[in-house]
């Protein structure tokens, strides 16, 4: 069922050139659920290859809560199930797998400039999108995997069925597949539409993971909350008819909350849909209201989550002069579709700032602490979540 179109949309992470935007490509991001499984996906999904590929820009190592995020995950791995076989699905500049013994670990990486990152790190790496014929490729030449693991990569992948299918292939029987991705829960509880752009094929509830995995033959045996991305799941499961790994009684407790905030209901996705006309309309009113009090507002992060916003709502360099990012490759382009200049915080993040939009919103902790400079001298965040408002040095909980 279709329930929410968020318009015409570029690729979030194709930064143009300046001068070279006549070719720009857009799509109708339409999101429906499947009733069925409660699976949340775009209705038409972008060609992989058009998002990630060569010249992909996003590098998980730009973010101190990411390095921090993926060294205790790492950590946590290797003291719960030891330090054994592992594969990386999805590794892009080898923030995780570095925690890894070379011989041991395995990277999978369909962008070539990222793959190269682990492959100079000495890593077995494979540029390759995930699929059958690798799971089959890899257990062959390394054997079967005692952990398979992924981080916001799933969400990314059109044909889930096939790509669980093949990670069950490659996985030893008695092994652990780990995955986290961006959480549907979250999502609607923050009215974080902006979690759904190109990438993001789905939008994953422990409902709709639970529903496919089991057809699959997985079991998950325990499910974590983490904060990363503005909330997301880490799911660990396991092969059915395995003994190892008892469930420990947290997708029961997941389970029961989806199915009170109604995530297998057509009317929750109906209300969602309303919330997020609501808060374009407002995120406008708020943006447009700073603008005319003479005000200079800028965007902090070039984020998929803010071209999603920006595209949607149709805000560009009429209410947001330019937007900073820390990111060099983004740096001297403008963003998809609405066309920002984007520049350094070195350059743009000056004492000319009154307002700064939080394109990085699920960065906030990361972000005040590093600019209480800029708070200290009246400079004032905006955010659209869960509602379009000024962050008046509140209490922070989005991230
Ligand atoms: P993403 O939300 O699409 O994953 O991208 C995050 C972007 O935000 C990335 O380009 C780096 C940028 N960023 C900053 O510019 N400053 C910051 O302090 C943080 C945390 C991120």
């Amino acid at each position: 069922m279709k329930f929410l179109d968020l318009g015409q949309q570029p690729i979030a992470n194709a930064f143009l050139t300046p001068g070279k935007c006549e070719t720009e490509f857009f799509y109708d991001l339409e999101v429906g659920v499947d009733l069925d499984t409660s699976l949340v996906s775009h209705i038409n999904f972008v060609p992989p290859s058009m998002m990630f590929n060569d010249s992909y820009v996003y590098n998980t190592s730009s973010s101190k809560t990411m390095v921090k995020h993926f060294k205790s995950i790492a950590k946590e791995i290797k003291q719960t199930f030891g330090d054994l076989k592992i594969l990386e699905i999805g590794s892009n500049d080898g923030t995780f797998i570095r925690h890894f013994d070379i011989d041991k670990a395995v990277a999978v990486e369909p962008c070539g400039n990222f793959a190269k990152f682990t492959s100079e790190m000495g890593y077995n790496t494979y540029n390759n999108f995930w699929d059958q014929k690798l799971a089959v490729q890899l257990a062959h030449m390394f054997n079967r995997f005692d952990v398979i693991y992924s981080a916001n990569c799933m969400c990314h992948i059109q044909d889930l069925d096939s790509a669980f299918r093949a990670i069950y292939y490659a996985l030893d029987d008695n092994g652990v597949f780990i995955f986290e991705d961006p959480s549907l829960l979250e999502m609607l509880e923050r009215n974080s539409y902006d979690q759904i752009y190109d990438e993001h094929a789905h939008i994953f509830s422990v409902t709709a993971l639970n529903n496919i995995l089991q057809t699959i033959g997985f079991e998950i045996f325990r499910v974590d909350k983490t904060p990363i991305h503005g909330g997301s799941n880490r799911v660990f499961a396991k092969k059915k008819h395995s003994i190892q790994n008892p469930p420990d009684g947290s997708l029961d407790i997941e389970l029961e909350q989806e199915d009170i905030a109604g995530v297998s209901e057509k009317q929750t996705y109906l209300d969602f849909a309303d919330r997020v006309e609501n808060s374009k309309n407002s995120l406008l009113e708020l943006l447009h209201e700073i603008k005319d009090g003479g005000n200079k507002i800028i965007s902090y992060g070039a984020t998929s989550k803010s071209t999603s916003v920006f595209n949607y709502c149709g805000i560009g360099t009429d209410l947001i002069d330019y937007i900073t990012d820390t990111t060099p490759d983004k740096q001297g382009k403008l963003s998809p579709g609405v066309h920002i200049p984007v520049v350094s915080p070195e350059e743009g993040f000056d004492d000319s700032v009154d307002y700064a939009f939080l394109g990085a919103w699920n960065f906030l902790e990361e972000i005040t602490k590093k600019e209480s400079k800029f708070l200290r001298r009246g400079g004032q965040f905006i955010t659209h979540v869960p509602e379009a408002r000024i962050l008046r040095g509140e209490p922070i909980s989005t991230t």
